[in-house]
């Protein structure tokens, strides 16, 4: 199987990935989180990367189609796969079914996750997220049970650097003008479903598992 999450910043993408590959087996592919290990490790593409996220831009397609075309040929792809956060541009959907279809694949289904701006800001101001094994918290809506503390490991929670009131905003103009249009795209291949990201995290899931079938 196939799938790409899909949704403005906020939306519940990482959140709803973490359930999703643990029923349906399938590594989780989050270009936000490749980048984010190359900043922690200093490798030149985390330095380039770097400049564009914390201003809430885009990191140009050139770069992000290559990191995540390679990822999709490593061995643990060959039976399904989730991406999360990729493809976020035309050109991105456009390479990427062009790989596909090279390896005899395609697109199985697109998850549509919406949620009102007004939601996503303060759902990512809130967020906290696991520096050891990546748990993302909020702060009210879904805390840890000891405040700064991961429940399944016991790492440090830590803020992202583009989870501010000013960066939030750019990132959810951006999804408007670049990744929105992506929507489009996938109604006329015919496999996007749309799904309230407002709706509470297990109800969401719920919904998901009957898209997707048991
Ligand atoms: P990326 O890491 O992908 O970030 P994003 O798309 O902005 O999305 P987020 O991770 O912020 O949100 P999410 O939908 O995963 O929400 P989450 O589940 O955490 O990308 C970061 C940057 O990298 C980009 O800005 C760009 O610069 C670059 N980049 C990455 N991919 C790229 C690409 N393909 N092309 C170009 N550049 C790229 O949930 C959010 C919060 O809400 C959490 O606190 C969570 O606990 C809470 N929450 C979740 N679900 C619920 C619920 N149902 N009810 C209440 N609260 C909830
Ligand atoms: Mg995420
Ligand atoms: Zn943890």
């Amino acid at each position: 199987m196939n799938l790409i999450l899909l949704g403005p910043p906020g939306a519940g993408k990482g959140t709803q990935a973490a359930r999703i590959i643990e029923k349906f087996d399938v590594p989780h592919i989050s270009t936000g989180d490749i980048f984010r290990e190359n900043i922690k490790e200093g490798t030149p593409l985390g330095q380039k990367a770097q400049e564009y996220m914390n201003k809430g831009e885009l990191v140009p397609d050139s770069l992000v189609i290559e990191i995540a075309t390679d990822r999709l040929t490593k061995d643990d792809c060959k039976d399904g796969f989730l991406l999360d956060g990729f493809p976020r541009t035309v050109e991105q959907a456009e390479t990427l079914d062009k790989f596909l279809a090279e390896a005899g694949k395609k697109v199985d289904h697109v998850l549509d996750i919406d949620v009102a701006p007004e939601i996503l800001m303060e759902r990512l101001t809130g967020r906290r997220v696991c520096k050891s094994c990546g748990a993302t918290y909020h702060v009210t809506n879904i805390p840890p049970k000891v405040e700064g503390v991961c429940d399944s490991c016991g790492g440090q929670l830590y803020q992202r650097d583009d989870d501010t009131a000013e960066t939030v905003g750019n990132r959810i103009d951006v999804y408007n003008s670049q990744t929105k249009p992506l929507i489009e795209y996938y109604e006329k291949a015919g496999n996007i479903s749309h799904l309230d990201g407002s709706a509470r995290l297990e109800d969401l899931f719920a919904e998901i598992v009957k898209i997707l079938g048991e």
